[in-house]
């Protein structure tokens, strides 16, 4: 059900923003724009199915344009914050993860631009068929969406979310829900080459 997946979303969003309370200090930054940033990941895979080629691909587009900013956003907030403190960087699973991902993202996130011009580079350098371009930007982003959820998760047994969370059960509760709106966007997302016009398979 993809209300359930919107809802699970949302929720969490809401959660977080509320308990970091945005602009309280530099580092409420970080949760909140990191929440809505896999928010808009997770969305964008989900409306990636819709029918109308010119509407997707730029719904998906600015979705995506939105979340890596936000995501940008949040880490140099955390960064500057732990450079403020006196704090080393990079020193948990989640820092390291969190560092990986933002730098699979960036990849993934200019990669779009090459899925998107497929065609016409396709014209240029023979040897590159559209279909592939696209094929592993759809690849490579399923599993830069698997990577942001690791990694979200790791956020989430952070000293400062589970001082908001302290029940265990609670705690797998969020946990299991997040894995929802993950799984749904990966077992739907659109892996075909065919939902474009006749004209699209063409180019293809
Ligand atoms: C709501 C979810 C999240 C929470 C509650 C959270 C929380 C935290 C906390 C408490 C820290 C400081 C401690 C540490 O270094 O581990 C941190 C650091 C960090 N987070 Fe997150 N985080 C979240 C989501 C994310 C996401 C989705 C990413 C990347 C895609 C990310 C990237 C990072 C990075 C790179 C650092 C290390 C910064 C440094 O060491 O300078 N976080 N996060």
């Amino acid at each position: 059900m993809e209300f359930f997946a919107h809802i699970v979303l949302l929720a969490f969003v809401a959660f977080i923003t509320i308990s970091a309370v945005p602009g309280s200090s530099l580092f409420s930054w970080h949760p909140t724009c990191m929440a809505l940033a896999t928010l808009l990941w997770t969305e964008s895979l989900i409306s990636f199915r819709r029918p109308s080629p010119s509407w997707r691909v730029n719904v998906h587009w600015g979705v995506n344009a939105t979340a890596i900013s936000l995501a940008i956003f949040g880490f140099l907030s955390i960064y500057r914050n732990k450079e403020e403190n006196g704090k080393p960087h990079f020193t948990t699973y989640h820092g390291i993860a969190g560092i990986s991902t933002l730098g699979l993202l960036l990849i993934q996130t200019m990669g779009g631009n090459f899925a998107n011009f497929s065609v016409f580079i396709g014209k240029y350098v023979r040897a590159v068929r559209p279909s592939v371009i696209k094929w592993g930007h759809r690849v490579s982003g399923l599993l830069s969406l698997t990577a942001v959820y690791t990694t979200l998760i790791l956020g989430l047994c952070s000293f400062w979310f589970t001082a908001i969370v302290s029940s265990t059960v609670v705690w797998t509760g969020v946990v299991l829900s997040l894995l929802y709106p993950y799984l749904y966007a990966i077992f739907n997302a659109d892996f075909s080459q065919r939902k474009g016009s006749s004209k699209e398979k063409a180019k293809n």
